[in-house]
């Protein structure tokens, strides 16, 4: 595949009551108001084919997945985005947002679940051949606040349901990750309030502009 890409790929990580929704709202608007054209999307899903994929992932009452299985379900739901929306948009020069992306199945599939990395990169490599994320931005919060934040959720989805210690190796995997390539991420403090929050994100995206 060919990673020749001319929008920029910006892809949004981090764990519960992280503020992750209002957030990309203020990044979208944010850009738009640069002027820059940009789509917003998420993962898994972003087609009709990947949220069918989505549906059946989050579903808690698919007790038996396995983990092979549902790190191959997160590729082929990521495959069919990619081709269907990601990059045609980015070849026209069009900016992507996206909520989560490969750095999500590092944590989630491998931190979370203990599936060897090494396996998580080979398809990587094989679904995304080059493309990687020009930036990602991690909205980092210490498990136990980003739970009360949430609240006590009445219809939990199948990852909601899991334990503390499946979301701190999450997020120590999200942190792992930033640190080893610092460039390629920026780690925002979700504790603070929103417009400290916001300020923090509106540098990292000035940041980006200003290589445009
Ligand atoms: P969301 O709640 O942020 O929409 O994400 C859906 C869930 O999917 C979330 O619990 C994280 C999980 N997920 C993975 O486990 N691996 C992945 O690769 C992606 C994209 C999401």
């Amino acid at each position: 595949m060919s990673a020749v890409t001319v929008g920029k790929f910006i892809t949004i990580e981090g764990g519960e009551g992280a503020g992750k929704s209002t957030n990309i709202q203020f990044i979208m608007d944010f850009l738009q108001q640069k002027g820059i054209k940009v789509l917003q999307t998420r993962e898994p899903g972003g087609t009709p084919l990947a949220e069918r994929i989505r549906k059946i992932l989050l579903d808690k009452t698919e007790s038996t997945i396995h983990c092979d299985t549902e790190l191959l379900l997160m590729f082929a739901a990521r495959a069919q985005h990619l081709h269907e929306v990601i990059l045609p948009a980015l070849q026209k020069g069009i900016w992507v947002v996206c909520d989560r992306f490969t750095d999500a199945t590092y944590a989630y599939q491998g931190g979370g679940r203990g599936i060897d990395k090494q396996r998580i990169k080979s398809l990587e490599t094989w679904v995304q051949g080059k493309l990687r994320p020009d930036k990602t931005l991690i909205f980092d919060l210490p498990i136990e606040v980003g739970l009360e934040r949430a609240g006590n959720r009445s219809d939990p989805d199948r990852f909601e349901l899991e334990n503390i210690e499946f979301f701190n190796r999450v997020r120590s995997t999200y942190l792992e990750r930033a640190n080893k390539t610092p460039e390629k991420y920026a780690v925002i403090n979700a504790k603070p309030k929103i417009e400290i929050v916001q300020q923090d994100i509106a540098n990292v995206l000035e940041q980006l502009v200003a290589k445009i």
